[in-house]
């Protein structure tokens, strides 16, 4: 830990006792800590015992009054002029200077914060300023930690890229038995080390530094408030895009129809039900991104006019054999990759597929040229194990120069090969 500088965060709950061994032993191994506490942690331990054992500021509050502003200095700073200056320099100067940030304890309402994206104090501020990892260290009673929404928070931390650090089980302050305790200082102590090089790691990685936008899945029109039109698109070359990116260093967003995937680590996914919604979300992020695939299936109609109550059946019959039919009026829906095509940036790089029941690949091309792609993956959706709710595909790589047939493949070999083959169209756009 020699001269590295780790903030410690320390939020309300009995354990906040253990972040006082925490930090000494941090400090005595060659760190300089940084202690951010809340305002519920301050209530468990005075900051003057932080300011003793790592012989720096203790910082307690985004906006200081006057006595602690002198007292909570950023490191290594000139002194501010005013409070404002203060509170932008302190979470900025805290979250630049951060190697790794571990809180710990993490209380059930600092995790809820934090999945939530809140910034509603100096630490949850910070978090949401720095690049160096977060690692999380929940700290509760047991009951609090089986709740489904710390559960659920703690998922969306994970796949947000922080690190969770388990909690142990055993017998609680509370009285309680069963996991949420602290973990032991050595353990996380062990965490830091590891979490730091995965980040130097993660910046050798190809994709490091990159936004990746990937649509996944079907969509879903609804005929009534039972039914709906969609296709059989089960989101896993989608998602096998996604996680694979993850793994080369870029941040990425999911933009999901309704699939029953578990969310690839690291990725961010946003669930969408129709075409209307994927068009509105993808739209949006499309402008902050770097890439764009769009593997998804989304329906191309939805119906002009959605029923209000189900559609009765008898009643249709009633009617007569001759009227017994349904008549559905469908109106298309927005084209979401033609839109992301034609209104993208020039370093910006824009895949589609093309789902065709047969060897169309001029109509492939047609759709790369038409939707302004610069490659296109077509797959002829009637080959077994090819093309919907498959574990493999067989796909062409299409470019506007020349097309490239693939083999059989998994969807996560297609996925590494599609990464490969954008990478060298277009190193360093
Ligand atoms: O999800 P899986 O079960 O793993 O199946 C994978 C897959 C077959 C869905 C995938 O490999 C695939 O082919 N995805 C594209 C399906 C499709 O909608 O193809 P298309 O030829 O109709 O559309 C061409 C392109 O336009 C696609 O990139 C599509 O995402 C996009 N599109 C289509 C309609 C629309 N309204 N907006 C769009 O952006």
């Amino acid at each position: 830990m020699q001269g590295k500088t780790i903030v410690l965060g320390v939020s309300g709950g009995i354990a906040a006792y253990k972040a006082c061994e925490l930090a000494s032993r941090l400090t005595q191994s060659g760190a300089r800590v940084h202690v951010v506490m809340t305002q519920a942690a301050t209530r468990f331990i005075a900051p003057l015992t932080f300011e003793a054992l790592t012989h720096q500021p203790v910082h307690t509050s985004l906006w200081p009054d006057a006595g602690e502003q002198a007292a909570s200095a950023p490191p290594n700073s000139q002194p501010p002029t005013s409070n404002l200056q203060y509170a932008a320099m302190a979470h900025i100067a805290l979250a630049d200077s951060a190697d790794a940030v571990l809180i710990a304890p993490a209380s059930a309402d600092v995790i809820a914060r934090l999945a939530h994206g809140l910034a509603d104090d100096l630490l949850t501020t910070l978090v949401l300023a720095t690049r160096a990892p977060v690692l999380v260290a929940p700290a509760m009673n047991p009951t609090m930690l089986a709740h489904s929404a710390t559960q659920k928070n703690l998922a969306t931390l994970r796949e947000l890229g922080y690190i969770v650090i388990e909690p142990e089980s055993g017998r609680m302050a509370c009285e309680h038995v069963g996991s949420g305790r602290l973990p032991e200082t050595d353990v996380l102590i062990q965490a830091l080390p590891d979490a730091m090089a995965d980040v130097g790691a993660r910046h050798a990685l190809p994709l490091h530094g990159k936004m990746v936008l990937v649509t996944a899945g079907p969509t879903r029109e609804a005929l009534d408030p039972v039914r709906f039109l969609s296709n059989r698109s089960s989101g896993k070359m989608g998602y096998a895009i996604a996680a694979e990116a993850t793994r080369r260093g870029a941040r990425v967003l999911l933009v999901s129809g309704p699939t029953r995937l578990q969310t690839p680590p690291g990725v961010a996914r946003h669930d969408v039900l129709t075409t209307q919604q994927m068009f509105d979300v993808v739209t949006q992020h499309a402008p902050e991104c770097d890439i764009v695939i769009a593997a998804a299936a989304p329906a191309d109609y939805r119906l002009a006019n959605v029923a209000e109550r189900k559609i009765k059946k008898t009643k249709i019959e009633k009617s007569g054999a001759a009227e017994a039919m349904l008549r559905l009026e469908l109106v298309p829906t927005p084209d979401i990759i033609a839109q992301v095509g034609h209104g993208r940036k020039p370093h910006q790089i824009v895949v589609g597929f093309a789902a065709e029941t047969g060897n169309e690949l001029d109509e492939a091309r047609r759709k790369l040229r038409d939707k302004n792609l610069d490659a296109l993956v077509f797959n002829d959706v009637t080959q077994p194990d090819a093309g919907f709710d498959t574990d493999t595909n067989r796909v062409v790589w299409i470019t506007r120069d020349s097309d490239e047939a693939w083999p059989l493949l998994s969807k996560d070999e297609v996925a590494a090969r599609l990464w490969n083959a954008i990478e060298s169209i277009a190193p360093g756009r």
